[in-house]
C-alpha cells in the first residue's frame, strides 16, 4: 500500500485529492493546522475512512514537517497548503510569502533531510503569468502581478533548484483556475453562485463584484487532482500545465448563472464607468464596485495543456457547463436542506 502525505487537506483540492487517493488504495496522511475552531467541512464525509489519518502540522513550521515526514515515511507528498486567495495577498503580503513561498521551501527541505526519495507535487499557479501573452504554455515567461504570484514563483523556482541540485523528484503543476461545490466562498465563482441562489430564494440584495472583464480558464477541481497524481507516476519529474483550454470573462460567468434561472441580464455602465446588470423588470441584481477591484490584475488566462494531455494522457471530464451545473445544483440542495 502506497502512502501519501497531503498538506492543505481541508481545502478544496485537498478534499478531492484525498478521495482520489483513497479510491486508488493509498494510505493518506493529511496535515491539518491547529485552529481554535476546526474546519473540516470539505472532508467531513471522509473522517471515518480507515486509511485516512489527520496529523497536526503547519507548513511554516519546518520542525513539524520533519516530525511528520520521519514518522510517516511517505512515498508521495502533495504540497497543496497555501494562502491561496490572490486578493488577500496585497493586504497580507508577508503572511502570503511565508506560507505560500517559504512554506513550500520548508516542505522541500524537510523532505531532503528525512525522505529525499519521496516524490513531491508542488501546487504552482497560472497566477505566475502576466496574463498579456496567451495561450500560456510551460515556456511562457513568468511575470506575476500579485504578492501571491511572486510567492508561488519563488516556490516554483525552489522546486527546480531542489530537483537539479539534490536530484529530488519534485513535479510542479501549473494549474489554471479550478472550481467546485467545495470552493471557498470568497472566490468569484462560488461568490456569484451563492449570491444568485440566495437572490432566487428571495433574499433582497445587490451582488457586488470587482473587475468583470478579466478572463479565466476554469476547470473542475476533481479533474485537476487526477492530473496531480499522474505527474507523480512519471519516471522523471517535470512541470505541467493543467487547464481547460477555454477562457471566459467574469461577465460571461455571471450571465450564465442568471440564465440558469431564466434571467437575461441587461448591462449598463454608470457615469463612474462601473457596470451594473438588471433584469427585464429593471431590478438591479449585480454591480461592480471599487472595493472589489485589485491593485493589479492578470487580465487573461488561457492555458495550453497539450503537454499534460500528450505525456500524462490527462484529460478533463467536466465541461465548463457541467462545472457550472454542479456548483449551482449543489448550492440549491444545500439551501433546501437548510
Ligand atoms: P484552498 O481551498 O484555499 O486550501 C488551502 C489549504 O491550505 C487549506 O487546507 C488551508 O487550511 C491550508 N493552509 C493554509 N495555510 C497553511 C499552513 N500554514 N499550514 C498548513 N496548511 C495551511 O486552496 P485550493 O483551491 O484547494 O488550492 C490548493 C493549492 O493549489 C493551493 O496551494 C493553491 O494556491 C493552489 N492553486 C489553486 C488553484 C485553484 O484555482 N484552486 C489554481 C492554481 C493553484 P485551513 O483550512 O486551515 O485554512
Ligand atoms: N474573488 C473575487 N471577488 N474575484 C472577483 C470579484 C470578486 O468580487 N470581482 C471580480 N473578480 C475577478 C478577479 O479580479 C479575478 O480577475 C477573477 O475574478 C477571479 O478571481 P478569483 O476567483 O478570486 O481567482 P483568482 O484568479 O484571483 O485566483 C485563483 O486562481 C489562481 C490560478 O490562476 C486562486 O484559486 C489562486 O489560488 C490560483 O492560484
Amino acid at each position: 500500500m502506497k502512502k501519501a502525505i497531503v498538506s492543505g487537506v481541508t481545502g478544496q483540492d485537498g478534499s478531492y485529492l484525498v478521495e482520489n487517493l483513497l479510491n486508488k488504495g493509498y494510505e493518506v496522511c493529511g496535515i491539518v493546522r491547529r485552529v481554535s475552531t476546526p474546519n473540516v467541512t470539505n472532508i467531513s464525509h471522509l473522517l471515518n475512512e480507515k486509511h485516512l489519518k489527520l496529523v497536526d502540522g503547519d507548513i511554516t513550521d519546518l520542525s513539524s514537517l520533519v516530525r511528520i515526514f520521519a514518522d510517516e515515511e511517505p512515498d508521495e507528498i502533495y504540497n497543496l497548503a497555501a494562502q491561496s486567495f490572490v486578493a488577500a495577498s496585497w493586504n497580507q503580503p508577508i503572511l502570503t510569502c511565508n506560507t505560500t513561498g517559504m512554506g513550500a521551501l520548508n516542505v522541500f527541505e524537510a523532505a531532503r533531510q528525512v525522505c529525499p526519495s519521496a516524490k513531491i507535487y508542488q501546487a504552482s499557479s497560472s497566477e505566475m503569468f502576466n496574463g498579456i501573452e496567451y495561450p500560456q504554455t510551460e515556456s511562457t515567461k513568468f511575470r506575476p502581478r500579485s504578492p501571491y504570484g511572486v510567492a508561488k514563483l519563488f516556490a516554483h523556482e525552489m522546486a527546480r533548484i531542489y530537483r537539479e541540485s539534490f536530484d529530488m523528484f519534485i513535479a510542479c503543476g501549473i494549474l489554471f483556475n479550478h472550481e467546485s461545490p467545495r470552493r471557498g466562498i470568497e472566490f468569484v465563482t462560488q461568490k456569484v453562485v451563492d449570491s444568485v441562489v440566495r437572490q432566487m430564494c428571495g433574499e433582497d440584495f445587490i451582488l457586488e463584484l470587482g473587475n468583470l472583464e478579466a478572463k479565466r480558464d476554469w476547470s473542475h477541481a476533481a479533474d485537476m487532482v487526477e492530473g496531480m497524481w499522474l505527474m507523480l507516476q512519471q519516471d522523471e519529474p517535470d512541470d505541467y500545465i493543467l487547464s481547460s483550454g477555454e477562457t471566459h470573462s467574469i461577465f460571461e460567468f455571471i450571465n450564465k448563472i442568471y440564465r440558469y434561472f431564466e434571467i437575461d441580464l441587461v448591462w449598463m455602465t454608470r457615469t463612474s464607468g462601473l457596470p451594473y446588470g438588471y433584469d427585464l423588470e429593471g431590478k438591479v441584481l449585480v454591480q461592480s464596485v471599487d472595493k472589489y477591484y485589485r491593485p493589479n490584475e492578470v487580465s487573461t488566462l488561457l492555458g495550453d495543456s497539450s503537454r499534460a494531455r500528450e505525456e500524462l494522457h490527462w484529460s478533463p471530464k467536466y465541461t465548463f457547463d457541467a462545472l457550472v451545473i454542479d456548483m449551482i445544483e449543489n448550492k440549491l440542495s444545500k439551501y433546501k436542506e437548510e
